[in-house]
């Protein structure tokens, strides 16, 4: 096992859904992560009917936007403070993907 990626949590009256990835290190930078992720996004369009799909990572983390972005997701700001990790506050940013965007 080198790594995940999948839903981790579905809002149903907005019909969205957030997605999260990890991957082993010793596998960083092959672009795995970018394939796995279009992968989950045409599931998630395609198989569920979903409208929006949303990732979020922290702040000081690009290299995961960038991972979102290769994905075809958008950058659309960041959540300030949004999370308390070891005795910090820490900032979240958020990308997005629309049903209407995906595979153009
Ligand atoms: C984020 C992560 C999934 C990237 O996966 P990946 O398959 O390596 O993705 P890519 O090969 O497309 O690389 C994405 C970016 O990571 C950075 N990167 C790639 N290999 C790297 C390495 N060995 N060391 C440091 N940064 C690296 C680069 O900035 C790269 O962007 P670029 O191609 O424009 O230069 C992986 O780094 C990871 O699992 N990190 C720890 C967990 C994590 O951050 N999960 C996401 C939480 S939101």
């Amino acid at each position: 096992m080198i790594g995940t990626c999948g839903f981790t949590s579905f809002n149903l009256a907005a019909n969205s859904a957030e997605v999260g990835y990890v991957l082993n290190r010793t596998r960083w930078g092959e672009e795995l992560a970018p394939e796995a992720l279009r992968a989950v996004l045409r599931f998630g369009f395609s198989g569920l009917g979903l409208h929006r799909i949303e990732a979020h990572y922290m702040t000081g983390n690009e290299k995961s936007l960038r991972v979102m972005q290769k994905a075809g997701m958008k950058f659309e700001g960041v959540l300030r403070d949004y999370m308390f990790v070891k005795g910090d506050y820490v900032s979240v940013g958020v990308a997005s993907i629309l049903s209407s965007e995906f595979g153009r």
